[in-house]
């Protein structure tokens, strides 16, 4: 099984990426094939470029989620939703054949605050379960006090995260498992 992560945040010390990157080293444990895409390189979305072509860069993106079974995606919450990185991202997804369509997304988020990206969740969701996504809400990983369970390094501290995060790995595969194997 191949799972693709994505980070919402372009900060080079992101929280998120951090929590994504422990989320893929619990699913690659379980025999998933994992790989990271970083969204910095994708431009804004802009009709009017799009209606020349898509941009070589927003294709790599493309061709990253089309060759996934699953993305796992872990975004901050900015301003009571999900980052315009994030948004834009579905922007190009949802264009000239709906990549969204029959995938499997897993969304997580974290921060340094006490809210747990809740309506970053939401939002991300609503958006990508319009375009016709499978998202897997349970368990939810969306952590706030990040402080309290993780190092800067990026190390879980907190074994009940570790045993969370190690939950998720196993329900994202075994859902993805069922909506692929289906025939
Ligand atoms: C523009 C902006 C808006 C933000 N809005 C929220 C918010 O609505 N809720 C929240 O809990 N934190 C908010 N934050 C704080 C972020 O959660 C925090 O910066 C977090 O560390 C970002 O994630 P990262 O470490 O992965 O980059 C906001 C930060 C920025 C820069």
């Amino acid at each position: 099984m191949r799972i693709l992560g994505i980070c919402g945040s372009l900060r080079k010390d992101s929280w998120n990426r951090k929590l994504l990157n422990n989320m893929l080293a619990a699913t690659a444990d379980k025999g998933a094939e994992t790989s990271l895409f970083d969204l910095a390189s994708v431009p804004m979305f802009h009709p009017d470029v799009e209606a020349q072509g898509i941009p070589p860069e927003a294709e790599s993106f493309r061709d990253a989620v089309s060759g996934a079974d699953a993305v796992v995606i872990a975004c901050p919450e900015y301003n009571g939703s999900m980052t315009a990185t994030l948004k834009n991202a579905i922007e190009w997804l949802s264009r000239r054949g709906n990549l969204m369509t029959n995938k499997v997304f897993f969304i997580m988020g974290t921060g340094p605050g006490r809210s747990g990206c809740p309506r970053m969740h939401m939002h991300a969701s609503y958006s990508i379960e319009s375009e016709g996504g499978y998202v897997l809400h349970q368990p939810r990983v969306l952590l706030p006090n990040v402080a309290n369970f993780m190092n800067n390094d990026g190390t879980i501290t907190d074994p009940e995260v570790t045993a969370l995060l190690d939950q998720a790995a196993t329900a994202l595969i075994d859902y993805t498992n069922c909506l692929t194997d289906t025939g």
